[in-house]
């Protein structure tokens, strides 16, 4: 068995923050770091051992925060540097560690960068992004933007297009220019001299270019993305950023990374040599396309298959090599219950999923709402959602013919605006999210029924049988650092597997499906040997190797 090395990163659960629909400390509508700061103890309750804040920064929220238009400051309706650091300060007293996310592939337009930029070729400014001239009438190559549409914008002045992989005010900053790279730099020391403990890094994959920009293999969606994921200098402008900053702090680093496979991660995760190593952990997407394809807007029927097939694989190809970063929900995927479980059965399913991917080996993520077992809104109307993804996708449908009804269907299901309704803290006005008469989205109507008050009451709720989890976690390093071994993969309704971990073993059993189902303990268990240390139904052992699942029912063993 390889030998697995200790480490803290790898021993804490992560609660991630998108502060607008947090909780509003204000009274404005929005939630913000005031809101934030009241709830440390109800974070810390949770037994989650650290925060990441999607962006905080200034920005003009064309892509809620993800387009950043000064670095080093907070956005003013989420509240000043003195927050952020009362924030920092009591997040650290009570143990917990904060982590930035570092969005360094694009700048927005209002950034002073851009705004230099324009001013035409001359400028120090105008190569820290990516202009080039246009083929005759058309843009430098056919290159499309992740959130649909053409991925370059004509500027007049200039004569020349910018490219934006993201919304057309999200624009690329040239990695390859070194003044960029070491601004990069600069702001990577300035959090971390501040106190932060690491960095989970935006679409980390795309940030080098092939040279030349060539053609992409003609696609509707990310044509060009062999060009720009993975790019021939990413690995060495990693290794500059870890070199000269992030290795000289005791940090945590994951990298967003869309289209990656657990061979191609070790390239940049391989813990087995330290000098290597460029990142601690990536998010990568293969097992949130169980149920579409790339996109969340391209929909397919749910497939446990699939699922399995890509959890499993991660964990034990990058077992004793690298480590996993474990996540079902944020802020660009529609709420989980809604997608791989059942509303009907939410609260069992909102377990059995925790169950699932909590108890693999890596470091879990829960998404601010996770834990009480939100649910997709479904807003009915297009000018109700406020996501710039969202709009892409429709006009591109649009255009491609399909009839509206069709194209709201699909968004009600995938939109990420799923994600972003107020957290539901009480059954009372506004779900006890803001004072304010409205708050600043909709609220999903099962506030009443789905909220933390509640849930706080209720010994059997989906937050306390997080924080039972979680604290099991925590107090069984077997969770942690055991191995990993799926049985009955050719199951379509039953997620198996096994850990082990010094003499110990410990068997998870999970079923997606709303009937009962017939389990058989696998070959060499001996369950009556056993002690059920999770369940979402009870915490009994018939002592029988066979027995009957309820629906989403799962049951842990451990075996000592
Ligand atoms: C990442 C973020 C997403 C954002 C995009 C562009 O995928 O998670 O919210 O829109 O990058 O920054």
């Amino acid at each position: 068995m390889p030998e697995i090395k200790k480490n803290w990163y790898k021993e804490m659960s992560v609660y991630q923050i998108w502060t607008r629909s947090f909780c509003d400390g204000d009274g404005d509508g929005i939630g913000d770091l005031k809101g934030v700061l009241s709830k440390l103890d109800y974070i810390k309750s949770l037994g989650v051992d650290a925060i990441w804040f999607s962006p905080i920064y200034k920005s003009p929220q064309k892509d809620y925060g993800y387009d950043i238009s000064d670095y080093r400051q907070i956005a003013p309706e989420y509240g000043t540097m003195d927050d952020f650091k009362a924030i920092l300060d009591g997040a650290h007293e009570r143990g917990l560690k904060v982590i930035m996310d570092l969005v360094i592939n694009h700048t927005s337009d209002q950034h002073e960068w851009f705004k230099e930029s324009l001013k035409g070729e001359d400028n120090p400014y105008h190569d820290y992004y990516i202009w080039r001239k246009g083929k005759g009438k058309n843009p430098p190559n056919n290159w499309k933007s992740t959130f649909p549409g053409p991925a370059w914008e004509y500027n007049a002045d200039l004569d020349k297009y910018y490219l934006h992989l993201f919304a057309v005010e999200q624009c690329d900053l040239n990695m390859d220019n070194p003044a960029v790279r070491n601004e990069v730099k600069d702001i990577m020391r300035f959090w971390l001299d501040m106190g932060v403990d690491g960095f989970r890094e935006d679409v980390i994959t795309y940030i080098s270019k092939r040279e030349g920009l060539p053609n992409g293999f003609p696609l509707p969606v990310a044509c060009g993305m062999e060009h720009f994921t993975c790019g021939p200098h990413l690995y060495e402008y990693l290794q500059e950023f870890n070199d000269e900053v992030l290795s000289k702090y005791d940090i945590m680093t994951v990298g967003e990374a869309p289209m990656m496979t657990p061979d191609l991660a070790l390239k940049f995760i391989d813990e087995r040599d330290s000098k290597k190593q460029v990142l601690k952990m990536m998010f990568n997407f293969q097992h949130m396309e169980a149920d579409c394809i790339i996109t969340s807007f391209i929909t397919t029927k749910f497939s446990l298959k699939k699922l399995k097939s890509a959890m499993s694989n991660w964990q034990t190809k990058l077992y004793g090599k690298g480590w996993n970063a474990l996540y079902l929900e944020n802020h660009d995927q529609p709420r989980i219950i809604s997608r791989y479980g059942n509303e009907k059965y939410r609260v069992e399913s909102g377990k059995m999923l925790a169950t699932m991917y909590i108890c693999q080996s890596g470091t879990p993520f829960i998404y601010q709402g996770q834990e009480i077992g939100m649910t997709n809104i479904r807003l009915p109307e297009l000018d109700m959602y406020v996501d710039v993804a969202t709009y892409d996708t429709y006009n591109i449908c649009k255009k491609l013919g399909f009839p509206h009804k069709s194209i709201m269907k699909r968004i009600m299901k995938a939109s990420r605006d799923n994600a972003r309704t107020p957290v539901q803290w009480t059954s009372g006005k506004n779900a006890g999210f803001t004072t304010a008469d409205k708050p600043w989205f909709y609220i999903n109507d099962n506030y009443t029924e789905v909220n933390v008050e509640d849930a706080e009451k209720d010994p059997n709720s989906i937050l306390n049988y997080y924080r039972k989890l979680l604290k099991f976690r925590k107090e069984n390093e077997i969770v942690i650092y055991g191995d990993f071994k799926e049985h009955y993969h050719e199951s379509d309704k039953l997620y198996v597997y096994e850990r082990n971990y010094e003499g110990k073993k410990l068997l998870v059993i999970c079923s997606f499906s709303d009937r009962i189902e017939r389990f058989k303990a696998p070959k060499g268990f001996d369950l009556a040997k056993g002690k059920v240390v999770l369940g979402n139904y009870d915490c009994f052992n018939s002592g029988f190797d066979t027995f009957n699942l309820r629906p989403y029912e799962t049951k842990v063993f451990l075996f000592e």
